[in-house]
């Protein structure tokens, strides 16, 4: 939920900053702006409404002179304080014209802080951000440095803020609680930035702040403090896995992150598992064995709470551990009893989603036991346990989650089965479990050579504007997942039911023109589900299913996506991936913008 950049160096490089703000573009793109400040302190400063691409003609087609401007802060804004205007985008700017602030967060007393600084100072944006603006000039005491500890120390909120004083220039202080904040190096470039994606092809090592930490770029190197005491900290070389991969032939990353899925499962368990002797090697999850579990919670949103579902209804199949998936802001908004015999997982691509992190915090508060399965590495939610798994899926850039989705339920099953192993329980299921999972990635492969029948399906299926989709058992967290990529990447009104609830009230909407998705591979509740599918064809209900090869009842529906021969557990798999397909070629049939569906962002950092 925006996106910083800042950085300081000997050459004027704005490509630089546009190609790194685009690489934050996924976080926000309502708007983006610039400041930059030559070293005889001329300052440039451009703001577009729209995507980077808006702001980076703006600044293409300014006369840029001779001037050389080494001192850049830059934004790009997912909007909650205001509406998508010029005058709310970022950096914003004190009275004076001397202080320039870029933000991401939501600073929650700003209303009343406005209040106070209004008898002084007026306002052009309905933003929290210039509210700091103003902060910084009415505190200012003739150091940035102290200026900015005066000023964060009257903000409550979450914030990571780049500050540029114009009068200084070649220095950039920042600071954060709660929103992310990087610094990168490479040569004589230092960069700012929210997150690893905008530094990971330009930096040779980072670090990662603290909550409260301030890090300040002068003199073409920085430091960082906390509490004015310098932070001694060994920067992190930049890993491969960090960087954004090129698209190569695809037309968006969602579909490259779609067909990496084969690849991003070996990655996952790559070193993890031992396919061979059917075992599980991993010191994290050797010490999740030694505690004391009796329940398992999972707390997460969007397609991680899918995720987070879809892994809950296996575990309750083969599991003595009680388990539950909820929403994190419904855990938010819930009475929290600690249980200490819970373990408490937190599920996150990101890895910063708010609802996530302050469930987090609650649950730590009462020293409860908790654990972390994110995405992206040093991440918010990564720092705050010690306990935790990556998903490995590598950079995932679409604002649609795909490939993660996939990695997170792996995780969660490699932990579920490392766990049975350890209690000595249900060996030869876990052991049988670890050969069938060693033949997903081909599965998926195969699921993914039906890409040309699906994108013909989504095509026909474009012209609906509802959909239900439907399923049963682990198919019911499936369709919810389903129903959500479709909603997110095509616009498409669609619901998921639980197969068995269709008859209970939404049936009243079926007709010749509202389409029902069905996942009903063969397995325990085939024949039910039949059942529902023929009360959806009794009402003239186009019906496109997502099924085994071997269905006996094909004529039923109106199309089919037939999954590749596998067990129920992989058609789980397989058909999450074929619906990603799905979603993603209706979403192209109607010319989605693939990547950035519309008031999205892909880190949600705001409750
Ligand atoms: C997924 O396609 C969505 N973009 C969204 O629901 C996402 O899963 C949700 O915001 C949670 O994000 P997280 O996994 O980064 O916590």
């Amino acid at each position: 939920m925006c996106g910083i950049f800042a950085y300081t160096g000997t050459k004027d490089c704005r490509e630089m900053l546009v190609n790194g703000l685009r690489m934050l573009e996924y976080r926000g793109y309502d708007s983006a702006g610039i400041m930059a400040l030559s070293e005889e302190s001329d300052i440039f400063l451009e703001k577009a409404v729209g995507r980077v691409s808006a702001l980076a003609s703006k600044v293409d087609e300014k006369k840029w002179d001779s001037i050389k401007y080494t001192t850049w802060i830059a934004h790009t804004r997912w909007a909650t304080h205001g509406g998508v205007t010029v005058e709310n985008t970022h950096p914003h700017i004190s009275t004076n014209e001397r202080f320039y602030v870029v933000h991401n967060g939501i600073i929650e007393n700003y209303k009343e802080l406005k209040k106070s600084l209004s008898e002084k100072y007026s306002f052009y944006s309905q933003t929290d951000t210039e509210v700091v603006a103003k902060l910084v000039e009415s505190l200012y005491d003739g150091n940035l440095k102290s200026t900015m500890e005066k000023v964060v120390a009257k903000l409550v909120g979450a914030y990571s803020l780049a500050v540029v004083d114009s009068e200084n220039p070649g220095e950039i202080v920042g600071i954060k609680l709660w929103s992310p904040l990087i610094v990168g190096k490479s040569n004589d470039w230092v960069y700012i930035s929210s997150d690893i994606n905008a530094l990971s092809n330009l930096a040779e090592s980072f670090s990662i702040l603290e909550d409260n930490e301030m890090v300040v770029i002068e003199n073409g190197d920085y430091s960082i403090f906390m509490s004015w005491k310098k932070v001694e900290r060994d920067a992190e070389a930049v890993q491969e896995g960090q960087k954004i991969d090129e698209l190569g032939d695809f037309t968006s990353y969602t579909e490259k992150e779609i067909f990496d899925i084969p690849a991003v499962l070996e990655n996952v368990w790559s070193g993890r598992i031992d396919f061979k002797n059917k075992s599980i090697h991993n010191e994290t999850l050797d010490a999740l064995s030694d505690l004391d579990i009796e329940r398992i919670c999972i707390i997460s949103s969007g397609s991680s709470y899918y995720a987070g579902e879809i892994w809950n209804y296996f575990f309750r199949k083969f599991s003595w551990i009680q388990a539950s998936a909820i929403i994190s802001s419904e855990f938010l908004s819930d009475v929290f009893i600690p249980d200490s015999k819970t373990l408490y997982i937190f599920l996150s691509q990101s890895g910063e989603t708010a609802d996530v992190r302050e469930s987090m915090k609650i649950v730590k508060a009462k020293r409860c036991m908790t654990f972390w399965i994110v995405n992206v590495v040093g991440s918010t939610i990564a720092r705050m346990a010690d306990l935790g798994l990556y998903s490995h899926a590598w950079v995932e850039v679409g604002v649609a989650s795909t490939k993660n989705v996939i990695a997170q339920i792996w995780v969660l099953l490699m932990m579920s089965i490392s766990l049975w192993l350890k209690k000595d329980l249900q060996i030869s299921d876990a052991r049988e479990i670890i050969s069938e999972l060693s033949r997903l990635p081909d599965k998926i492969s195969q699921a993914l050579m039906q890409g040309p029948h699906i994108k013909k399906l989504a095509k026909k299926y474009s012209v609906y504007n509802d959909m239900f989709v439907l399923g049963r058992n682990y198919f019911y967290p499936v369709a919810g997942e389903a129903s959500l990529k479709i909603k997110e990447l095509s616009y498409i009104h669609s619901e998921s039911y639980s197969a068995g609830e269709l008859k209970h009230g939404p049936l009243a909407l079926v007709s010749e023109t509202f389409p029902t998705i069905v996942f009903n591979p063969m397995g325990k509740f085939y024949a039910k589900t039949i059942s529902n599918i023929q009360e959806v064809s009794a009402r003239k209900g186009p019906i496109l299913g997502f099924i085994s090869s071997n269905d006996t009842h094909k004529e039923l529906y109106t199309d089919t996506i037939e999954l590749p021969e596998t067990s129920e557990l992989l058609s789980v798999f397989t058909g999450l991936v074929s619906s990603y397909l799905f979603a993603l070629y209706l979403a192209e049939a109607l010319e989605r913008d693939v990547d950035k569906p519309r008031n999205l962002a892909k880190s949600v950092t705001v409750e």
